[in-house]
């Protein structure tokens, strides 16, 4: 398979990306444009493993930032809702999200909604986003989801039972800061399951219908970096800082892809799946990205065999081994799904599935459903 184009039409990238060691503990300089008045928006292990206060004293002036903590899980609109409040009272100069996914979502999402006119309910519904002026800036923990380098925030709607995304140009991150030191912190389990997460959104965006040689390339050399280092980490947790680093980096490229290219079947299933079984992101997406390679094998043959190459063995059995060694199992297998029309119908709706290489009938999705909780 040959990419149709060099670019795509629009690039989003954030302005400023910044690599290195402790250097989340070092942010004054680099935050200083967008003014004095910081909130950090963390995770709760932020406040047990060191790290708010390394990087509050590494803030020119601690005493005007304030701090607003995820309490935990995938973000709902009812908690965008209060970080909206929080950050209105509070009207701060500039939002740093220093956390895993969740946290980057609920901040980025919150940040982009601080002068919206309209409630999280009526945006996340689809009316349209205006344009936000409050900086924000992204510091993960986590090596995974690639919401560093995109404008979106996917969010849990717990009345309709839908979790969907919200995406706004003016979202994008003004700043990225990729420190390893915080990646060393993360627990094993997170870390297993948020890599694979970088890693199938590097391997849907490298087949996914929209791409293009940019994301291709970024894809390519983002899912080799992502397994070589998760691999060792996950067999060394004493792995140099380098390590961390280039994982940090291949799921930042990864995530840079999949925001140009898009993704494919395995998020269309994520999303329903995961809000049914409150299974994580990244365990879902692992779980379930064999199925969707066999089933996409035909149509992007090509490109599985470049895949392949680079992986240094077969797409499917390095998926399959990688799942074993990170002692990642099926959230559902031999679960039922109560309401199996819905995920299809979901499944099928999600532009992610759209953009898989092999679109999907209504019959390949409830079989695949079957064989997944089987
Ligand atoms: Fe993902």
């Amino acid at each position: 398979m040959t990419s149709p184009i060099l670019l795509p039409p629009t690039l989003n990238v954030p302005p400023q990306t910044i690599s290195g060691a402790g250097r989340s503990g070092a942010m004054s300089d680099l935050l200083s444009p967008f003014g004095s008045r910081i909130m950090l928006v963390h995770g709760r292990s932020l406040t047990t493993n060191g790290h708010l206060d390394r990087i509050l004293d590494g803030l020119s002036d601690r005493s005007s930032a304030g701090v607003y903590c995820h309490a935990g899980t995938e973000p709902t609109l009812d908690e965008v809702t209060k970080c909206v409040a929080a950050l209105r009272a509070f009207k701060p100069d500039c939002v740093v999200a220093v956390g895993g996914g969740s946290v980057m979502d609920l901040a980025k999402a919150s940040a982009g909604l601080i002068d919206a006119p309209l409630s999280v309910e009526a945006y996340h519904g689809g009316a349209p986003l205006p344009v936000s002026n409050c900086p924000f800036v992204a510091v993960p923990t986590t090596a995974g989801t690639g919401s560093e380098a995109t404008y979106v925030s996917v969010l849990s709607d717990t009345a309709l039972g839908i979790k969907k995304s919200i995406r706004d140009p003016s979202h994008l991150p003004r700043l990225v800061v990729l420190d390893p030191i915080l990646l060393r912190s993360c627990p094993q389990h997170v870390l297993a399951a948020s890599g694979m997460d970088a890693f199938t959104q590097a391997v849907e965006a490298y087949v996914s219908r929209g791409a293009t040689d940019f994301s291709d390339d970024l894809a390519l050399r983002g899912a080799a970096t992502v397994f070589r280092n998760l691999m060792r980490i996950a067999e060394d947790r004493d792995a140099p800082d380098e390590a961390y680093l280039e994982l940090l980096q291949g799921s930042y490229m990864a995530g840079l892809a999949l925001s140009h290219a898009r993704l494919g079947l395995v998020h269309g299933l994520a999303h329903p799946l995961g809000y049914r079984f409150h299974a994580p992101h990244g365990l879902v997406c692992g779980v379930c990205l064999p199925a969707v390679i066999r089933f996409n094998r035909e149509a992007a043959s090509a490109k599985f065999d470049v895949l392949s190459g680079v992986l240094g063995g077969d797409i499917l059995d390095v998926t399959e081994d990688a799942l074993i060694r990170l002692g990642l199992a099926s959230p559902f297998a031999g679960k039922a799904i109560d309401d199996i029309d819905a995920v299809v119908a979901e499944t099928l709706a999600s532009g992610s599935t759209k953009a898989n290489p092999r679109l999907p009938t209504e019959q390949d999705v409830i079989e695949m459903l079957a064989a997944l909780c089987a």
